[in-house]
């Protein structure tokens, strides 16, 4: 697999990071082979000679994450995800490694960019795989939230303009090298302590540049509903980078907001395991945006839930239903409520910050603005420079990340993380553990 570089517009944030990843990975996989047992690989390379497990971030969906500081002259801070092997049956009969961390790996090392989260380097030992990461102390789900304590006050309209711009440069690099992410989420968006946007938890990106392969098979879960596109709702079977920008206007409003704009629940698979159609999520949508219509829409009618999104009227007075979309008044209450004015201390994301919305919030995947065309939109054209560090003039410090003393022994302890919808396994951790550095 080889990349390009990301295009020359992806803007002054860009930065190359000529590393040696790909060596550092093969040196681990050399020196596992070099050291080869009869009872199977070991490596030299243990990640406690390493690292010192500092403590216990987050369980996951295929692992588990800790925070770790670099020993033996290694400076800086970590987050080590650790994946298990994946495991068959009752009796322990190893299988080998999840897809998920096999994409993941291969992606990570070759990916570099300033606004995706940066690999230091994979350790195997013992059967596991760790990933070690740069450390990032926030996420932008821990920051909508800190926004919401103790009452709700807006996130600046200017970090929020820096927030979407880096997002849509990392996003930009990711898909001009043919990745898709396809779980865009708040919980996946790390932000550094000075201020950068990593794109982070790349376990559900796919490459995209052999499209005959559908990329709907297999997989049973693909990006958290909240921010699932009409397109996929609607049964599409063919992924586009189109999917990950809906996720991304999705972020952008919930950063506006904080809230989630579609917040349905999800309908879970029957008995069968038919694959059921998400009726409450769609409903959400369009009671935002109103129905998507074929004339708008043209691929609509022949889209596997069409009749689905018929019942979804039938179900329901008319008017119920806006006649076309109401974003625009969903939008100007959001700035509202959040005081957002151009004399108040937030300021505003104005006009164009609802342009830019509307055209990534379009139901036709094929209109759907990409990630190129957005960083040229009037919002960040517009409006003079945009910051690389998203809490440049912002006052107040944002927490940092909780870290747990539960279980940070990183040999022992961790189940394999079985398959959620990527929160935090809270059942885990002890309240009165929790730490707060
Ligand atoms: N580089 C990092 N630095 C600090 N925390 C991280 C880092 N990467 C992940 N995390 C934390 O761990 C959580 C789970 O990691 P993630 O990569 O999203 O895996 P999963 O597939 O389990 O969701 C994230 O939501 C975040 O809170
Ligand atoms: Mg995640």
């Amino acid at each position: 697999m080889s990349l390009t570089n990301p295009p020359s517009s992806s803007g002054s944030l860009s930065r190359t990071r000529v590393g040696n990843l790909k060596r550092s990975h093969q040196a681990t996989v050399d020196d596992a082979i070099e050291s080869r047992r009869p009872g199977g690989y070991t490596s030299k390379v243990r990640v406690r000679d390493r690292y010192n497990i500092v403590g216990f971030i987050s369980s996951g969906t295929y692992g588990r994450v800790y925070k770790a500081v670099g020993k033996n002259g290694k400076k800086g801070e970590f987050a080590i995800k650790k994946f298990k092997p994946d495991k068959e049956g009752e009796t322990i009969q190893y299988t080998g490694l999840s897809q998920s961390a096999i994409r993941e790996m291969a992606l990570c090392t070759e990916l570099s960019h300033a606004n995706v989260v940066q690999l230091e380097e994979i350790i195997l030992e013992d059967k596991c795989i760790f990933m070690v990461f740069e450390y990032t102390e926030h996420d932008l789900l821990q920051i909508i939230h800190h926004h919401t304590q103790p009452q709700r006050h807006a996130i600046p309209a200017t970090m929020v303009r820096s927030i979407m711009f880096q997002l849509l440069n990392g996003l930009l690099y990711l898909h001009t090298n043919w990745v898709l992410h396809r779980d865009l989420k708040p919980a996946n968006i790390l932000v550094t302590s000075s201020g950068a946007i990593r794109i982070g938890d790349l376990g559900l990106a796919r490459l995209f540049y052999k499209p005959l392969n559908s990329l709907f098979s297999g997989d049973k879960v693909v990006v958290t509903i909240w921010y699932r596109a009409p397109e996929l709702l609607m049964g599409s079977r063919h992924y586009t980078p189109a999917v990950d920008m809906w996720a991304i206007g999705c972020i952008f409003a919930e950063l506006l907001s904080l809230r989630p704009i579609f917040k349905g629940e999800e309908a879970k698979m029957d008995s069968k395991k038919t694959v059921p159609f998400q009726r409450n999520q769609m409903m959400k949508i369009v009671e935002i945006l109103g129905l998507p219509r074929k004339e708008s829409w043209p691929g609509l009618a022949s889209m596997p839930e069409y009749s689905q999104l018929q019942t979804l009227v039938l179900h329901r007075q008319p008017s119920h239903f806006h006649r076309g979309s109401n974003l625009e008044g969903w939008y100007q209450s959001c700035l509202k409520n959040g005081g957002y004015t151009s004399t108040s201390s937030a300021g505003t994301p104005g006009a164009d910050g609802f342009d830019l919305l509307s055209r990534m919030l379009e139901y036709d995947p094929a209109k759907r603005l990409t990630a190129e065309q957005a960083l040229e939109h009037p919002y960040f054209t517009n409006g003079g420079p945009i910051s690389g560090n998203c809490f440049e003039g912002i006052e107040g410090k944002y927490p940092h990340r909780r870290v747990t003393q539960d279980d940070n022994d990183i040999r022992t302890g961790s189940l394999p993380g079985t398959k959620r919808s990527g929160l935090p396994d809270d059942s885990l951790m002890r309240a009165s553990k929790r730490l707060k550095e």
